[in-house]
């Protein structure tokens, strides 16, 4: 192995996991998580195998997108902690191996910034250029609405300052101008102030979005704009070699690619792939993989230092708004036939489980993909234990609810009421009652150990995340089998997405005398034939890994 590559591109083969500090844990009684909570929960991280935390927004904020509306940069919101309780939660992650990394969200700020309100009270202001005005709204005004269910335009009229602005999503979130040279350069004051602070990256809030120069002031001081996020990637790594960009881009996969950079990948580290996971939603609902593995095989190369970012589940919505129409409405009516289960018109307001019948056999099918297929997987805080979404809340809160620790009062989140609470706790099957961290740890057979187990075979197995990936053929149709080579070691996953059970014949990479295929996830051993085949039983949703072992491996197996 490299070892020096694989310590300094530690990304790679991350385990990411997105949090909100205000619905993880609660310290002081007041309802709302907070960085300290977050330090005293640190173990359970740990433990579970998380080596980069990502933390959703602590800026302070009016909170009307759930603090994806900003009033300062470069400060905490004082309702979750201070600079110090954060310098103390990244030294306290530090200790244990973890990294932590920051949403940073600057296509826009709240309208309640210091630098709108001075932009909007005059013509004159010196932050008044920072923003995106004009007399008239243009004539596309509708087109690309991000929040149908809120917006009616891209351009909002405002009173005071006597001109429209441009805001591309909720119209309270005013869109900076990336084209004047002087908020460029405090974007990249404010990188350089967290990466002092110890911070190890930003995960890039809506990255096309921010190199958009709709309705610029001067486009042509921008000419290409992703001269800007290059520009962004080099004084981070000037500054820290280790950080990381993590984007959010939701286009298709050639658009998509274009914002790694260069072949040497000087744009974005990462990029989630929201094609392979709306795609894996399909697959499930048809229990065919066949499109999940055409969107693998579709998927552009990252350049050598860049990875993809996988995921289940985020935040927001599960946004299906790339599959046809036709596909979409086959995911609606296997994992959210009801209105209220659905957004926009194209995703779902709801978690995995619950989707999934909280089936546990189809549950640990879809975490074992997760952590076998190529790329660097990211975690939603809850999805360990098989938390569930609450549908009495609004809109994309539904998924946002108070972290499930134990089976008491509020799940252990908060002694506050639950009136009180930064969010409403899950009810039903899925409560604190039924599902939580401490009744998990106990259980041998939980979701929480199954998802430990993938973790700690994910981190020892190289292949996976470093090597090449081939899709294998075989004879059924509802199994996806790769096989994943590095360096000379070969691992061979297959995944059955039907509730019946299913026989593959998968090449391995190696035959001969005594070459063997050991199970990773359960004891096992199978022959490798001599012409270098593995027959493998699958049971309904089942999952198997297997390394491939010659006579005179020292595999740690
Ligand atoms: C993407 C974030 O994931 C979402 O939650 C937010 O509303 C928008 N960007 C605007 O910042």
């Amino acid at each position: 192995m490299r070892l020096t590559e694989t310590a300094d591109s530690w990304w790679k083969n991350a385990v990411v996991y997105c949090l909100d500090i205000e619905t993880y844990f609660d310290t002081d009684g007041d309802g709302r998580g907070d960085i300290r909570g977050l330090s005293q929960r640190i173990d359970h991280l740990a433990e579970l195998g998380v080596t980069c935390l990502w933390l959703m927004p602590f800026y302070p904020t009016p909170d009307r997108d759930d603090g994806y509306d900003i009033t300062d940069f470069y400060d905490v919101d004082p309702r979750l902690g201070t600079h110090g309780d954060l310098v103390e939660l990244i030294t306290l992650a530090q200790d244990r191996g973890m990294r932590v990394i920051a949403d940073l969200v600057v296509n826009h700020t709240s309208d309640q910034h210091p630098w709108f309100q001075s932009a909007r009270a005059s013509r004159e202001s010196p932050y008044r250029d920072w923003y995106v005005w004009r007399d008239q709204p243009p004539e596309d005004a509708t087109e690309g609405i991000v929040f149908p269910d809120q917006e009616t335009s891209l351009w909002q009229y405002d009173e005071q300052a006597g001109q429209y602005y441009l805001h591309q999503f909720y119209k309270h979130q005013p869109d900076l101008d990336i084209t004047n040279p002087e908020v460029r350069e405090e974007i990249i004051r404010v990188i350089g102030f967290w990466l002092q602070l110890g911070i190890s990256g930003f995960r890039v809030d809506a990255v096309p979005f921010l190199l958009d120069t709709l309705g610029a002031a001067d486009p042509d001081s921008l000419a290409d704009p992703h001269d800007y996020l290059r520009d962004l990637r080099a004084f981070m790594n000037r500054r820290s070699g280790q950080a990381v960009l993590l984007g959010e881009v939701n286009l298709p996969y050639k658009e998509t690619r274009e914002f790694f950079g260069d072949e040497d990948g000087d744009e974005l580290t990462m990029c989630f792939d929201f094609i392979g996971m709306q795609k894996m939603y399909l697959s499930l609902a048809r229990q065919d993989p066949a499109e999940l593995v055409k969107a693998l095989r579709e998927r552009p190369a990252p350049p050598e230092e860049a990875q993809w970012g996988t995921f289940v589940r985020n935040h927001d919505e599960l946004t299906l708004d790339k599959l046809t129409d036709d596909e979409r409405a086959e995911v609606f009516a296997a994992f959210g036939p009801d209105k209220d289960m659905q957004l926009y018109d194209r995703g779902l307001r709801r978690r995995l489980p619950p989707m999934l019948d909280n089936d546990p056999a189809r549950l640990r099918m879809v975490y074992s993909l997760l952590f076998s297929l190529p790329g660097t997987p990211v975690l939603f805080y809850g999805e360990e234990i098989g938390m569930g979404e609450n549908l009495a809340m609004e809109g994309r809160n539904a998924v946002r609810t108070p972290m499930q620790w134990t089976d008491s009062v509020n799940g252990g989140f908060s002694t506050a009421d639950a009136a009180d609470l930064a969010g409403q706790v899950v009810t039903g099957d899925l409560s604190p009652e039924h599902v939580n961290v401490v009744a998990q740890r106990r259980d041998p057979d939980s979701l929480l150990n199954w998802i430990k187990l993938l973790i700690q075979r994910y981190r020892e197995t190289p292949e996976l995340s470093w090597g090449d990936c081939t899709v294998l053929e075989h004879e059924s149709a509802t199994v996806l089998a790769h096989r994943s080579e590095y360096e000379g070691g070969c691992v061979v996953t297959a995944h059955n997405f039907a509730s019946d059970s299913a026989t593959v014949t998968l090449a391995v990479a190696g035959s001969g005398v005594g070459v063997r295929a050991v199970d990773l996830l359960q004891p096992g051993t199978t022959e490798v034939a001599e012409d270098g085949t593995v027959q493998l039983e699958l049971e309904p949703h089942g999952s198997r890994w297997l390394r491939v072992v010659h006579p005179g491996d020292r595999y740690l197996l």
